[in-house]
């Protein structure tokens, strides 16, 4: 198996004027394919190369393999995140997310605090994440490739803070970055997906919410 670029799932120009074409260009056209160029070069003529991307990850990031846990991790971290993006996104999430926000940040505005200081705080290259852990909404950030798959979290949602995903459009004002992402492009509906399944939009296989849920109230009363 050759690991691929997934192709957008809207037209570069799209999400105009929040996100630009030429951010595209270099984001997933530059960036993005050379974590996949690079990752295909460290598995081939390995057993890897049969393998799925996240068990290529896993097994990179038990084997202290930094190099290819970055390029295997930056292809799934990236891959996630197209999806995050939608030309109808921004606002806030309805239904159960929505109330399990509220159940677990307090609100919506509470949340999009965390969020951005998350987005904001992360020093030097990383990510932001809402992610489900044992059992509850959490947001987090990770540094560099680092990815919350390897942390038994699921993710639901990410925004990539690097520079290079904000610099054409914005310079170096990585909180309007933010701002925008929150305002205009965020798509509540891919998460709320992964928050309802946990299946193929999340890439993970992991556990359901609920399952979570139970394992971590079946934990709280062994304790
Ligand atoms: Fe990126």
């Amino acid at each position: 198996m050759t690991f691929k670029l997934p192709d957008l799932p809207y037209a570069k120009d799209a999400l105009e004027p929040h996100m630009s074409k030429e951010t595209f260009e270099y984001h997933h056209g530059k960036h993005h394919a050379t974590y996949v160029s690079k990752l295909n070069d460290a598995v081939k003529d390995t057993p890897m190369a049969d393998w799925d991307l996240e068990r290529v990850i896993h097994h990179a990031d038990k084997e202290g393999k930094q190099g290819l846990f970055n390029n295997a991790a930056q292809h799934w971290n990236h891959s996630f995140q197209w999806k995050c993006f939608s030309p109808d996104g921004g606002g806030k999430p309805s239904d159960s997310l929505g109330r399990q926000i509220e159940a677990d940040f307090g609100s919506y505005d509470d949340f999009a605090k965390k969020f951005t200081e998350a987005a904001t705080g992360q020093f030097g290259s990383g990510w932001a994440w809402l992610v489900i852990e044992a059992g509850k909404l959490k947001v987090t950030n990770t540094g560099n490739a680092d990815t919350p798959i390897v942390h038994g979290q699921h993710p639901l949602l990410t925004l990539d803070v690097w520079e290079h995903a904000y610099y054409i459009d914005h310079r170096n004002a990585r909180p309007k970055y933010v701002e925008t992402f929150l305002d205009k492009l965020v798509n509540w509906e891919f998460a709320a997906e992964n928050f309802a399944n946990q299946g193929e939009g999340n890439q993970t296989g992991a556990r359901s919410y609920g399952d979570a849920q139970e394992a971590f109230a079946k934990k709280q009363k062994a304790s």
